[in-house]
């Protein structure tokens, strides 16, 4: 049977479709979730249903492998059905939450917990991260046999005070990962650094906005950066660096590629778009860990990202209440804001204000995410057989980010007010609307599910494996 007989069930017709190497105007059929075909209208298999996307880019849905939706927990703040909203109206169709809910996810039971509610509330498909934390040990193979997408190690305390491990225990969790291939995803933050800055700087009485940024300078992401490496290169795990938000944690990115480190890094709008001099205006609302730096970090981070040193775009979106982002004293004040829905028209704003390509743009925002999580080509590509995971963008809309009408439940951001160029009409989850015309799909709440079934993650060359923990305190034969 050729294509021509087979019926699909969507066909989008009339977009420019962008790839990593090239934009090209073509149809895209979709069939059980998948794509079926690309190529002329002509030549395309009938369908059931047909969408016009004349005029729109059509580009792979994007993987914001940070996010954190705070259920169960925090509803107040968010769950995963009003962030899974939120991810849908920002072409986001695949999430990574992370761990620090209440209760944190640290063991096979918590995980089950929060897989029951993913799946039963998402709109867009997501994974699941777990705490590799200081008694982590026992827990590892079970959590694996639960289903994560991958662990997040906490260096610094942040929202929800997960403690840090120590190096010792550090390096024994990297030894134990290792082999299993997953990524370890840091906060790399170094909390010793920062917690002693802190206290001096509230003996002092300092309470306002900048207080926050001189308690993390970016030696405290440096130094974690640096040590975090040094870990992965003698065990052979794989890591990724969070929220990359400094010139300095560049060059330790960079200098652990060059050793030939499976390591990859991600940074976020907030690091590109804001800087110290909005503290002033924007106070609590801009804290966030680790901080908004001086404006000098920009531009490189963003040659960072156009070279190839920072894999991807991610958002952090760490909705909080106004009353939690509102607070006088700047120490009161929840760490975090809103991002899975605006990151794509804030940076394909930046794309077009920077002469960069819409590929460019595609490669951080789904191809790599896809890529380093062993997703590719399932997720984060527009190929024949890749799941029909699509953002329909109109690349040459203005409007402005008003709070009052994002999804995310915590309506206060340092988005507000700001202008973009771009918009999402229409978000494609496995062939499915979860948001058509800029409306939440009713029938969309509960399609999303978990990737990590589909994740390959081929085992690393684990060095030192004579050295490890478990093999020097193994019982000696003979
Ligand atoms: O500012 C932050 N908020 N940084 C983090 O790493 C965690 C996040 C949160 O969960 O609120
Ligand atoms: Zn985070």
């Amino acid at each position: 049977m050729t294509t021509t007989e087979i019926m699909a069930d969507l066909a989008v017709n009339g977009g420019t479709i962008v790839t990593p190497d090239a934009q090209y105007e073509a149809s895209i059929a979709i069939k059980d979730g998948k794509i079926l075909a690309i190529g002329e209208q002509d030549a395309m298999p009938a369908a059931q249903e047909t969408l016009d996307a004349t005029g729109l880019h059509i580009l792979p849905g994007a993987i914001d492998v940070h996010v954190h939706f705070r259920d169960p927990g925090y509803p107040q703040k968010e769950d995963f059905a009003s962030g899974t909203a939120a991810a849908a109206f920002g072409g986001v169709t695949t999430v990574f939450d992370m761990p620090n809910t209440l209760p944190a996810i640290a063991d096979a039971k918590s995980l089950a917990e929060k897989h029951a509610i993913a799946g039963a509330k998402a709109h867009v498909d997501y994974g699941l991260y777990a705490v590799l934390g200081e008694d982590s040990l026992p827990n590892i193979g079970a959590l694996i046999d639960a289903g994560v997408i991958g662990f997040k190690c906490y260096m610094g305390n942040t929202f929800g005070r997960i403690p840090s491990p120590t190096t010792g225990a550090m390096l024994e969790l990297f030894e134990i990962v290792a082999p299993t291939g997953k990524r370890i995803s840091l906060h790399a933050e170094t909390n010793s650094i920062m917690e002693r800055r802190e206290a001096r700087l509230r003996a002092m009485g300092r309470t306002d906005p900048l207080a926050h940024l001189a308690a993390r300078p970016a030696v405290v992401a440096t130094e974690a950066v640096a040590r975090a490496a040094i870990l992965a290169e003698w065990t052979g795990a794989r890591i990724h660096i969070l929220h990359i938000s400094s010139t300095a944690e560049l060059r330790p990115l960079a200098e652990a590629k060059a050793r030939g480190v499976d390591i990859t890094g991600e940074t976020c709008p907030q690091y590109l778009l804001l800087s110290a001099d909005d503290y002033e205006a924007k106070r609590g609302v801009i804290r966030v860990n680790p901080p908004v730096r001086e404006t000098e970090n920009q531009d490189p981070i963003w040659q960072a990202l156009v070279d190839g040193t920072i894999d991807m775009i991610a958002t952090d979106h760490a909705p909080h209440s106004i009353e939690e982002k509102t607070r006088e004293d700047i120490w009161t004040v929840d760490c975090g804001f809103p991002g899975v829905e605006t990151q794509m028209p804030l940076m394909l704003t930046e794309v077009a204000r920077r002469q960069a390509s819409l590929s460019d743009y595609v490669r951080w925002s789904a191809e790599k995410p896809a890529k380093c999580w062993g997703l590719y080509p399932t997720k984060g590509a527009l190929m024949v057989g890749s799941d029909a995971d699509l953002a329909i963008v109109d690349t040459n809309r203005e409007w402005t980010i008003d709070d009052a009408k994002i999804q995310s439940t915590a309506k206060i951001s340092p988005w507000h007010g700001m202008k973009a160029t771009a918009l999402p009409i229409h978000t494609i989850v496995r062939g499915r609307f979860a948001m058509k015309d800029r409306t939440l799909q009713d029938n969309a709440k509960g399609w999303g599910r978990s990737v990590h079934a589909i994740q390959e993650m081929p085992t690393p060359d684990v060095r030192h494996a004579d050295q490890t923990m478990a093999a020097v305190t193994a019982p000696r034969k003979g």
